[in-house]
């Protein structure tokens, strides 16, 4: 019960430095305000652990509606770009809902051991949304015209020691995925076995110094290195840098972070918010490719969690053997391995022992507002 109780609580503690505006605002369709997150991770609990196993009645008879997300075998819900135009429940009612779902669980934490399971799924839900929690904030503030700052969380600060150079690795059979004791989510598994040719792996990331020579090589202006998605994406929208890059103190680049605002860009910190269709473009530039997934793996999987995400040229696909979780949460995973690319090696705001080696996290290609950077391969 400890472990429910500091992840609820940090959840909480995410928001502290926000004012009640800032909890209810959706800058763009995929940013979820802070307050929908605080609803929805409480809904969780309530809809899969308190309503099915006890003859009690839900907080409130519209929470269903408005804090499922997309688990349609529960029932009807806000669509995700609607969520912005919810001024009820207020955040007060919203943490008030925390407070009493969080008090029937405490109430009843010894009774059901079969439900164990899906507490833990709700605390590895909860520890999704609140790295998810960061990104949203950072988009949130960003979208301010004083670009405020949020609060210290850990993010490469000054300029970091680079390590440079290349790991190598044989051709050969290796095994990927999941086995073992403990949680994983279903898309990890099953363990299987994979042939990779001999490749090299990056020691490092590549950084914001390395993306300036990018840009300064009309990177985002010539087609050649560009996938055909890629290319069209960044002339409609016009792209001409990392997302959170601007020129706002004359013509020197600036960063947006969550912890000190915009201020001049770091060049050797990683560089980061960039797309799948950007990392694709930058590789191809140095005359390299972005790893599958199963050679990050390989190459990174004995390492801890990584400062950032990084996006692999690996389709988010089923493993072979793949099985579902069962019941509505076969809806967790499954139903989204379709049109997104993987990303590998946790962030900053990913909560210490969430991460795990053969953790999948997945993306559709044009989405920046991930903690996302690459490493490059050959
Ligand atoms: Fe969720």
């Amino acid at each position: 019960v400890q472990t429910y109780e500091s992840i609820r609580h940090q959840t909480l503690n995410l928001c502290a430095p926000l004012t009640v505006e800032d909890h209810v605002v959706q800058p763009y369709d995929f940013v979820s305000p802070p307050k929908w997150h605080l609803g929805h991770t409480t809904w969780f609990f309530e809809t899969f652990c308190l309503l099915p196993h006890y003859s009690m009645d839900a907080f409130d008879p519209h929470y269903g509606y408005i804090f499922n997300s997309y688990y349609e075998s529960v029932g009807a819900h806000v669509p995700q770009n609607r969520r912005g135009v919810l001024s009820r429940p207020t955040l007060e009612d919203v943490r008030a809902y925390r407070a009493h779902v969080d008090a029937r669980m405490r109430e009843v934490w010894n009774d059901q051991p079969e439900w164990r399971q899906v507490v833990q799924l709700g605390l590895e839900h909860e520890q999704q949304h609140q790295e998810l929690l960061l990104m949203d904030v950072k988009s949130i503030l960003f979208a301010q015209p004083g670009k405020p700052t949020y609060a210290a969380v850990g993010e490469p600060g000054a300029d970091i020691p680079r390590t440079s150079g290349w790991d190598k690795f044989a051709a050969g059979i290796y095994e990927v995925g999941f086995d073992g004791d403990g949680f994983s989510f279903d898309n990890e598994g099953p363990r299987h076995k994979v042939w990779l040719d001999e490749f090299s792996m990056a020691k490092a990331l590549v950084t914001n110094g390395d993306w300036r020579e990018f840009i300064e090589d009309s990177g985002y202006q010539r087609p050649e290195l560009w996938l055909a998605d890629g290319w069209r994406w960044v002339q409609e929208r016009s792209i001409l840098h990392p997302l959170y890059w601007t020129h706002s103190r004359g013509e020197q680049w600036c960063e947006y972070s969550l912890s000190r605002g915009l201020q001049p860009l770091h060049a050797e910190n990683p560089v980061s918010h960039i797309s799948y269709f950007e990392a694709d473009a930058y590789a191809r530039w140095r005359g390299c490719r972005l790893p599958t997934e199963a050679e990050w793996e390989v190459a990174c999987g004995n390492q801890s969690c990584a400062s950032h995400w990084q996006w692999t040229r690996s389709a988010y696909l089923p493993y072979p053997g793949y099985q579902a979780f069962a019941g509505a949460f076969a809806e967790y995973n499954g139903k989204f391995m379709n049109g997104q690319m993987v990303l590998r090696g946790g962030c900053f705001a990913t909560p210490t022992g969430h991460y795990r080696p053969t953790y999948r996290n997945f993306y559709y290609p044009e989405m920046r507002w991930p903690f996302s950077s690459l490493r490059l391969a050959r």
